[in-house]
């Protein structure tokens, strides 16, 4: 029974609050929003002090844990001269500082083979994973339209990715139930089967298809390595080296939007590294900023840059009102600190193969718990036969309530059911959150009757 508070704050909660990716009577979750008063690390606490693993690092941010203590002092030490300036006519040390340790750590930053121009070098702030993907849309379009290819206008994407949420973003991404009731307000675009459905024979007719669109195509864009939203499906680096070879060859701009997988999420930095692949623009956001701040960037190479030089005409009319702000950008440099300082991958790939043991082990007792995969630090497995997240089907939410019981927050994608928890875990409560899968996955299935 929750006490008089928790009951107080539910009840204005049920009344007042729009929940995002929830419907408006949720049947999934009879137990209601958990309410949270303090969180920490891989760990939160809700008002009757019980504790949960965040086992998808809040949506994916939390890449160092909660309340990180150097975070925290970072917001304090730079709230104490500047919180906010416009970007406009005006610079700043977090800003310039952040734009220049993040251009030295790009993909290709110190490959020689890399031409000066097409190295990622020029910063642009924004908001958050949508705006970043915005950005790059924008940018991409605009190029063209002012370097005498105005008839490239359209983009290529996939089926299955997922690349934010306001309408350029939604317009490019290929998850259907996002898209479906949008339909008349989305751009078109050429949309291609996903990465990780296609055999080489394939790989290789997409590739002669960006040759076929390329005098209409403005970019391609992809999430490296996996698609995140529609269930975790990973695919080999074999394929953004052949997407990277086509978009060079067809002098078409291949944005890599890593706003889920960067900052070590599937092993190195920047998954397009497992690929050695240098995109022409890259999208980072949700771990830049710490689970402390919404902030984004989209990094562009010199030759986009360049495409804006020349009158006011010619400039990129774009910038959101928080765009660069101090305390984002402050954080960001300090996230990129403990990066350094405490070895945040190496940790990581040392957790990785515990964590691909786990979800193969899940597999294995569990029939129906399908396709077990692991890249860095996230696994999954499919509770349906379907290939794509169906998100509309409750077995992922079943598990979600034994899993709650439990002490782990477990969100599924529909039937898939996965963990992307901090970067920082440590091993012990890593085998503590996989048990807990395993369990909660037997548990829902067998209530069911379906194990
Ligand atoms: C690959 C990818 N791009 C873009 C976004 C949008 O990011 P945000 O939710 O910060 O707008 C997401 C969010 O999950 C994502 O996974």
């Amino acid at each position: 029974m929750n006490d008089p508070r928790t009951r107080a704050l539910l009840a204005l909660d049920r009344q007042h609050v729009w929940h995002p990716y929830t419907p408006a009577d949720d049947p999934r979750d009879p137990l209601g929003p958990l309410v949270i008063d303090r969180a920490e690390g891989a760990f939160f606490w809700d008002s009757a002090g019980k504790r949960y693993i965040d086992a998808n690092s809040s949506w994916w941010v939390a890449t160092l844990g909660h309340r990180h203590p150097r975070l925290i002092k970072t917001l304090q030490t730079q709230s104490e001269t500047l919180t906010h300036i416009a970007l406009g006519g005006i610079t700043h040390e977090p800003a310039a500082k952040l734009a220049q340790e993040l251009t030295a750590i790009m993909p290709g930053h110190d490959d020689p083979n890399v031409p000066a121009d097409r190295k990622l070098s020029r910063v642009f702030y924004s908001d958050d994973g949508s705006t970043a993907v915005e950005v790059a849309i924008k940018l991409c379009a605009q190029y063209w339209a002012q370097n005498g290819r105005a008839d490239r206008t359209k983009f290529l994407s996939f089926r299955g990715a997922f690349h934010g949420e306001t309408v350029g973003a939604t317009s490019v991404g290929g998850i259907d139930v996002f898209r479906k009731v949008y339909g008349p307000l989305l751009f078109e675009v050429v949309q291609l089967p996903p990465p990780w459905e296609l055999a080489q024979a394939s790989v290789e007719s997409i590739v002669e298809r960006i040759a076929r669109e390329a005098d209409t195509l403005a970019a391609v864009i992809i999430e490296p390595m996996v698609q995140g939203a529609d269930g975790m499906r990973t695919y080999g680096p074999e394929f953004l080296r052949a997407l990277r070879e086509a978009c060079t060859k067809s002098d078409v701009f291949l944005i890599a939007d890593e706003v889920f997988t960067g900052l070590g999420r599937t092993g190195p930095m920047w998954a397009c590294e497992h690929a050695g692949v240098v995109p022409d623009v890259l999208c980072s956001a949700k771990g830049l900023s710490g689970a402390m701040f919404p902030f984004a960037v989209t990094v562009a190479n010199e030759r986009m840059y360049d495409g804006f030089r020349g009158d006011s005409t010619r400039a990129f009319l774009y910038g959101h009102s928080y765009c660069g702000n101090p305390l984002g950008c402050a954080i960001a440099r300090e996230v990129l600190a403990i990066y350094r300082d405490e070895d945040v991958l190496a940790h990581a790939q040392s957790l990785a193969p515990t964590l691909a043991e786990g979800f193969a082990r899940i597999a294995q007792r569990i029939p129906q718990a399908q396709r077990p995969r692991a890249l860095g630090m996230l696994g999954a497995v499919d509770l349906s036969t379907s290939s794509s997240a169906d998100y509309h089907s409750d077995l992922g939410w079943r598990v979600f309530a034994q899993a709650r019981k439990r002490g782990v927050y477990l969100r599924p994608l529909g039937a898939t059911v996965y963990i992307a928890p901090p970067l920082t875990i440590a091993h012990d409560t890593l085998h503590e959150l996989l048990a807990v899968v395993e369990e909660s996955v037997a548990a829902a299935l067998s209530q069911s009757g379906s194990f």
